[in-house]
C-alpha cells in the first residue's frame, strides 16, 4: 500500500489520534451547528459523535506548492494540474480506504472543508500551502452498512 500512496506526489496526510483526534470533531460539529436547521441538530450531533468515537481521523491534503512547480514546469498543462491534482488525490484516498479495510477498520470519506479550514489549519499547524481536501474518519464499525441501490452494469458502460 506504502508504494501505492507514493504515487501522489501532492497528496499528504495528517494522522490525527487521541485528544487531537477528538478536538476535530468538537471544532467540526461547532462550526456546522450555526449553519444547520434546529431540527437537524439532534441528527448532526449524533453523526459527529458517531465520527468522534471512533479511533482516529485522517487528513488529506494536496500540497499546492507542488501543484505550482508543475504548471511552471510545464506551461503547456499548467491549467489542468489541478484536475489531475483531484483524479490523484481521489486515487490516493481509493488505496488508503483499501489499505485500512484490508487491517479490518471502517473509514468513510467526509467533506467538512472549506468551512472548517481555518481552524483546523491553526490545531495542526499545516503550511500554507496544504489544501484541506478531506477527512477520513476510522475504527471498528458498530452496525452494518445499509444496502444501497447501485446503476446497473448497462446503464453506465457504452460499448461500441
Ligand atoms: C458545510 C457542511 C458540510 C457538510 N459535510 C458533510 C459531510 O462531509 N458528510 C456528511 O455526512 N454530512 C455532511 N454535512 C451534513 C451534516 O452533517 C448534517 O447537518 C447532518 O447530516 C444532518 O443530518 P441529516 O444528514 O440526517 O440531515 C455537512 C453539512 C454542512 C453544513
Amino acid at each position: 500500500m506504502c508504494h501505492l500512496l507514493l504515487i501522489c506526489k501532492q497528496c499528504v496526510i495528517v494522522l490525527a489520534k487521541d485528544k487531537t483526534h477528538d478536538e476535530i470533531w468538537d471544532i467540526i460539529l461547532k462550526k456546522l451547528l450555526p449553519l444547520t436547521e434546529v431540527n437537524r441538530q439532534g441528527a448532526t450531533k449524533e453523526k459527529i459523535a458517531g465520527f468522534k468515537n471512533g479511533q482516529a481521523t485522517l487528513l488529506i491534503y494536496l500540497d499546492r506548492s507542488i501543484i505550482k512547480d508543475l504548471e511552471d514546469k510545464f506551461p503547456l498543462y499548467a491549467e489542468k494540474f489541478s484536475d489531475y491534482a483531484q483524479q490523484e488525490v481521489g486515487m490516493f484516498q481509493y488505496v488508503l480506504w483499501l489499505g485500512l479495510v484490508e487491517k479490518g477498520f471502517s473509514a468513510s470519506l467526509q467533506h467538512y472543508n472549506p468551512v472548517i479550514d481555518n481552524e483546523m489549519a491553526r490545531l495542526l499547524a499545516t503550511p500554507e500551502t496544504w489544501q484541506l481536501v478531506a477527512q477520513i474518519p476510522l475504527g471498528i464499525a458498530n452496525e452494518t452498512l445499509s444496502p444501497r441501490s447501485l446503476k446497473k452494469l448497462e446503464e453506465i458502460l457504452l460499448t461500441k
